[in-house]
């Protein structure tokens, strides 16, 4: 999979290169370019923001080096000879589609990912109409949950180490991802290692039985409870986000 970044900040990104994801580069499984907006601004000051029309507080990122930055992309994407012609842009933002492991699963079937980081209040509206118009992109705007962070460059963290995770070849054993939180919509049992007995502390002694069903059957009712107890409403999906669709958060 090919991942571009564009951002203010790249050396936020540094951390792509460590762990699991870094490990991912190296293997070739992950391309990972990320490019500094401010490379396509032509003024003395690199300037990427200015004041809003219509008044309000903060500052908007301004079309033109957004423009310049896409149209940056999606030229050296295509040099690289990438398939499936385009990206899907990704644009992180508080009022965007709630991220859940479903959409990184739908992200993870993606050949080509490019993500805008957004800082201030936000980007001009005409990029995102340049992006899908013009240059043909689909445009997703994504929220990690609802809170306000400063800028994208987090979110973008995130998002691609739920997605890259996910791409076949980047977790070693591949059975752990099926047994995770939110793989089938309920959250992890609690897990012990050894020693036996910690500070006062036992395992619980249906783990030490040997017997696997018992095993099982205690780990279900454990992730129900805690479903319960921390999520109510993954066990009442129609209060929740389940069934959003990634082609429609735009
Ligand atoms: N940028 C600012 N806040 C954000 C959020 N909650 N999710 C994704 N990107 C953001």
């Amino acid at each position: 999979m090919r991942i571009d970044v564009v951002s203010i900040f790249p050396d936020y990104l540094a951390a792509l290169d460590l762990s699991l994801i870094g490990k991912a580069r190296e293997d070739g499984l992950l391309d990972v370019a990320v490019h500094d907006l401010r490379d396509f601004t032509h003024d003395r000051h690199r300037t990427v923001d200015d004041t809003p029309y219509g008044g309000g507080a903060g500052m908007v990122m301004k079309a033109q080096p957004w423009s310049e930055a896409l149209d940056h992309v999606v030229a050296q994407g295509h040099a690289a000879g990438l398939p499936g012609g385009r990206p899907h842009l990704v644009v992180p933002g508080p009022g965007g589609t709630p991220f859940t492991q479903a959409l990184a699963r739908q992200l993870a079937d993606e050949p080509w990912l490019a993500f805008a980081c957004g800082r201030y209040e936000g980007i001009d509206e005409r990029v995102y109409e340049y992006a899908r118009e013009d240059l043909g992109l689909e445009v997703s705007v994504i929220s990690l949950g609802d809170y306000v962070l400063n800028g994208g460059e987090v979110a973008v963290l995130a998002m691609v180490e739920a997605v890259g995770r996910l791409i076949p070849g980047v977790i070693g054993n591949a059975e752990s991802l099926v047994e995770e939180s939110h793989e089938d919509g309920l959250l992890e049992y609690p897990i012990y290692t050894k020693p036996q007995q910690w500070k006062g502390r036992e395992v619980p002694p249906v783990l030490l039985s040997g017997n696997h069903a018992a095993i099982a059957a205690w780990r279900h009712d454990q992730r129900l409870a805690r479903t319960a107890a921390r999520r109510p409403d993954l066990l009442h999906p129609s209060h929740g986000d389940a069934d959003l669709d990634v082609r429609l958060a735009t």
